[in-house]
């Protein structure tokens, strides 16, 4: 059922962080882009209910030379390049890196005709940018990291004393159920779980968009059709992404389309009743065997621990599709 003005208005100030009614929410994007990544910085680009103070990028997907020029490219296309980049941490903090060019190509973002970037990383690490924009900020930040979480927890351990100016965390990673890179673990978290297990003890609350529900949020054809029936560069540069997203997942999933992980991340903070989320404590698995990088829900409070995140557990695919094509329809 479509809610009512009154019941978003009251469904968005009900999450962590939200910013007073009528202001936008300020976020900084901290990915690997990637296919999915790059879906997420468009959606949060394309919200109203979001302020996007800066984009800063981590090794994952691919290297973080990689990464940082596909956000440059992405944000260029979008013609928002008053975005700040920064480019943050290679590799893990322990871990040696896992780099999978399977998914996301050589290029780490290949299928389409993407522009050249139009403008320039800033010179500062990405931990530099997140605090002097956190310091800055009128109001609380969330942070919406949607690769490897290495930038966030060297933020909240470089910074401390800016912890409580972080009003929320809004991560793609995890599952509670089965994994994607072990059978145990998600490829964000098994990366590096060290880097998650601070974020996940930060006390600052989170929204976890794992692969519970991201495995809902997978492009299908149509919506792929739908997404060049827009006639626009953006809408077949998407449509050209998401195909070649889809190569290795229909090969390796036998899956119509790929799953658009990381744009449940953002999807959640300006339409949360499309994603259905159960409270509970999560706490990461940094032992080196079988369940390294597990994200362990316990919902029954049987660790006595916290609760310290929203867990999404079911996806409104048709809704949340239809906000992805709207938000792509917003740009040329
Ligand atoms: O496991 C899915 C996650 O790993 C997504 O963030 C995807 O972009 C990759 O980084
Ligand atoms: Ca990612």
């Amino acid at each position: 059922m479509t809610p009512t003005d009154a019941e978003r208005a009251a469904a968005l100030a009900a999450l962590p962080g939200a910013p007073p009614p009528g202001t936008s929410r300020p976020v900084i994007l901290d990915c690997d882009p990637g296919h999915d990544d790059a879906l997420a910085i468009l959606l949060a680009c394309a919200s109203p209910e979001l302020d996007v103070l800066a984009v800063t990028t981590v090794g994952g997907n691919s290297g973080l030379a990689n990464t940082t020029r596909n956000a440059l490219r992405v944000l260029t296309l979008l013609g928002r390049t008053d975005v700040p980049v920064a480019a943050g941490s290679e590799r893990p903090l322990l871990r040696e890196p896992l780099v999978q060019p399977d998914f996301h190509g050589e290029s780490g973002l290949d299928g389409a005709d993407l522009p050249d970037a139009g403008f320039a990383a800033r010179s500062e690490a990405a931990v530099e940018l997140m605090a002097s924009l956190v310091r800055a900020s009128r109001m609380p930040v969330t942070l919406v990291p949607t690769g490897p979480m290495t930038n966030v927890a060297l933020f909240l351990r470089a910074f401390p004393s800016l912890r409580d100016r972080i009003g929320a965390i809004s991560l793609m990673g995890g599952s509670l159920g089965a994994g994607n890179t072990t059978a145990s673990a998600e490829f964000n978290i098994w990366q590096d779980p060290e880097a998650a297990a601070i974020v996940f003890g930060a006390g600052i609350p989170i929204l976890m968009a794992g692969l519970d529900v991201t495995h809902q949020a997978l492009v299908l054809p149509g919506d792929v059709d739908r997404l060049d029936g827009l006639g626009t560069r953006t809408g077949r540069v998407f449509a050209d992404l998401m195909r070649f997203f889809a190569i290795h997942h229909r090969a390796r999933y036998g899956w119509e389309g790929p799953p658009i992980h990381d744009a449940v991340a953002v999807a959640v903070l300006v339409a949360p009743w499309v994603v259905t989320r159960r409270a509970m404590r999560v706490d990461v698995e940094i032992d080196d065997g079988l369940t390294r990088g597990r994200t362990v829900g316990d919902e029954e409070g049987r660790s006595g621990r916290p609760v310290n995140a929203e867990v999404g557990v079911e996806l409104d695919r048709a809704r949340f599709m239809d906000l992805v094509i709207d938000a792509v329809a917003t740009f040329a």
